[in-house]
């Protein structure tokens, strides 16, 4: 779960490494400006990894999975940087939705917590990853996990639909947080919540981490400030905003994982987010 994937640069094949982000192309590219572009890279990139295709070199920090609980090795590519599952105290029948849910890792964690009664959604714009996860879903034979293509910013889900959101070193590579948060709000029923793990900053960048293009997919330079990142949380309307775990990363010094946990108001105060 710690090693790291790149790409060989000869034979182009994927090479288990120790070593750091590594051997892309795009290493060399600076970030466009535009999000919808931003996107696109990321979207791309995902795809690829998800066929065992491309270079990867994303893996985060690594959490030790192997004693939790429903964790499923194959659905484990390495891209995680927490355990939000862990901090979310799950609870039979609930219904929970799993942002950049991947090849179903988190999504099939929470289904053990969740039980036969309770109902896993997972959210993914990449469609490899939603079909990797599918095939994961279909030989564990669990029916009540599903997994959609959409996209955080612009949710295919209804709204006050489900109980609790989690994510795993996703909300970084969104371009519009502020959208994400919103939507975040938006798709929980009042008195639901989030834990979610992600990457945030606890000071600048250099300048050339920060426009480069496999930083951004490799979760660093998408990443926000911390205290920018938990105000936000709380504009959206969140309240009880908590940061359960909080540690350093390798990848970069300015760099922080922590997981964070928020609640939808019952009574909503404030602007309220419908579409
Ligand atoms: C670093 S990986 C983490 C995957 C998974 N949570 C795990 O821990 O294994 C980020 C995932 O988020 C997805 N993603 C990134 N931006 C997204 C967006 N705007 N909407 C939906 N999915 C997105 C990517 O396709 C990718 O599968």
């Amino acid at each position: 779960m710690t090693a790291q994937r790149c790409c060989n640069a000869e034979t182009g094949a994927l090479d288990q490494v120790g070593a750091s982000i590594c051997c892309e192309p795009e290493s060399t590219r600076a970030l466009p400006a535009d999000g919808a572009t931003v996107k696109d890279i990321v979207r791309r990139k995902y795809s690829d990894i998800a066929l065992g295709e491309g270079c990867g070199g994303y893996s985060m920090i690594g959490d030790a999975y192997d004693d939790v609980e429903g964790y499923a090795p194959e659905a484990d590519l390495g891209l995680g940087c927490g355990l939000p599952t862990q901090h979310a105290a799950l609870a039979p029948g609930q219904t929970v939705l799993d942002l950049g849910s991947g090849a179903g890792m988190d999504a099939f964690v929470a289904r053990r917590e969740v039980g036969a009664e309770g109902t896993v959604i997972g959210l993914d714009f990449a469609e490899p990853m939603v079909d990797r996860a599918r095939t994961h879903a279909a030989m564990l034979g669990y029916e009540n996990v599903r997994f959609v293509v959409g996209d955080i910013e612009e949710m295919p889900l209804e709204s006050a639909s489900v109980d609790v959101v989690i994510s795993n070193c996703v909300l970084n590579l969104v371009p519009a947080k502020r959208k994400a948060f919103a939507e975040i709000h938006r798709v929980l029923k009042p008195g639901g919540y989030f834990t979610i793990s992600d990457v945030v900053l606890r000071g600048p960048l250099p300048e050339a981490v920060r426009q480069s293009v496999e930083s951004y997919v490799g979760c660093v330079a998408g990443a926000m400030e911390r205290f920018a990142y938990l105000r936000l949380i709380r504009e959206a309307g969140f309240s009880g905003v908590r940061v359960m775990q909080e540690r350093p990363i390798v990848q970069a010094a300015e760099a922080l994982s922590i997981t964070v946990r928020g609640v939808k108001p019952r009574e909503l105060q404030g602007p309220q987010h419908t579409r």
